[in-house]
């Protein structure tokens, strides 16, 4: 039997490296990764020869624009990459009866809850990027209505950019580091989240009815502020680095952060039977892989 191609743009990315990791043990799958070089996700040309060349089963988008701050002003490229994209895909998705699995984000809530958000819960997002892929959202479930769409939150891993590296870097040069203390969420490690990712994909190439469309939420478990996340690294790593607790008045951004941003993740592991890991464990596993 021929393989099931899959798709994943944004190779180079957090997700898209630990997803081209996890592919090794899919071999019953013809994995195309393809980075910014090779696949602009806002050029629709490009997009429809990718679709053309490889006829896909599946389509993972690890492709965003995700410099929060920068978005503010750069918004035509930020709207162009996080929603006329997403837009473009999905349609793709839909003439060629191929699978989107589509990454979003907690940042599509205002942050004014107290309790873990529910998929069904009142978006209304804070800041631009908030907005892009938000309307990403839209897009791709009003041109597939069939897309899976997982919202994910503070995603972090061995690869690209991320606040554990930040963090680790700081703290080995400074004495000491403030950070806020009064913005709430979960952590995720990006590894986790391919994880559940290419779950959902072998489990419909074994039982297609596996496979249920709609917007999920995706973290690892557990509350915690940035600066309880940081805390975390520095004991982990045994750093001498003091973290001190501040308050966002005192860390002022050029794009606002939603003050609460833990979302539930009751539906994913109902639904695709996942078991999402605790925030710690995941981070101790996480730091052991950049050794
Ligand atoms: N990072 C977080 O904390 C976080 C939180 C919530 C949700 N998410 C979502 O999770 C998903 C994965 O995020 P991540 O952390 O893995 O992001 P990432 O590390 O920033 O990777 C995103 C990748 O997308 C690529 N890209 C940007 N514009 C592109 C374009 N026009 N065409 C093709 N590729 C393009 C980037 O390549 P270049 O660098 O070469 O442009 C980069 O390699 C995204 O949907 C993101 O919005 C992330």
């Amino acid at each position: 039997m021929q393989k099931q191609s899959v798709i994943v743009s944004g190779k180079n990315g957090q997700l898209g490296n630990e997803l081209a990791v996890l592919a090794a043990l899919f071999p019953n799958f013809h994995f195309v990764f393809a980075g910014h070089a090779e696949l602009d996700i806002s050029n629709s040309i490009a997009v429809e020869n990718i679709f053309t060349a490889n006829q896909p089963s599946w389509f993972i988008n690890a492709a965003a624009y995700t410099a929060v701050d920068k978005a503010e002003t750069d918004q035509e490229q930020a709207y162009k990459v996080n929603a006329e994209a997403a837009g473009i895909i999905a349609s793709n998705c839909r003439k060629h009866k191929t699978k989107l699995i589509h990454i979003s984000t907690d940042y599509v809530f205002d942050g004014n809850g107290n309790e873990p958000y529910l998929e069904s819960d009142a978006t209304n997002p804070v800041n631009y990027y908030g907005y892009t892929k938000w309307m990403g959202e839209q897009l791709a479930l009003q041109n597939n209505p069939d897309s899976i769409i997982i919202r994910t939150s503070w995603v972090y891993s061995r690869f690209g950019n991320n606040f554990v590296k930040t963090m680790m870097r700081l703290m080995k040069e400074r004495p000491q580091l403030n950070v806020v203390n009064d913005q709430f969420g979960s952590p995720t490690w990006a590894k986790d989240l391919a994880e559940t990712i290419l779950t959902i994909v072998r489990r419909t190439g074994e039982q297609p009815t596996f496979f249920k469309p709609g917007i999920y939420h995706y973290s690892n478990e557990g509350q915690i502020s940035w600066f309880d996340f940081a805390a975390g690294i520095r004991d982990l790593m045994k750093f001498g680095c003091a973290v001190n607790p501040i308050p966002t008045s005192q860390f002022p951004t050029p794009a606002k952060r939603p003050s609460w941003s833990v979302m539930s993740k009751q539906k994913i592991k109902q639904t695709f039977e996942v078991e999402v890991p605790e925030w710690h464990q995941s981070l101790v596993k996480c730091l052991a892989d950049f050794e």
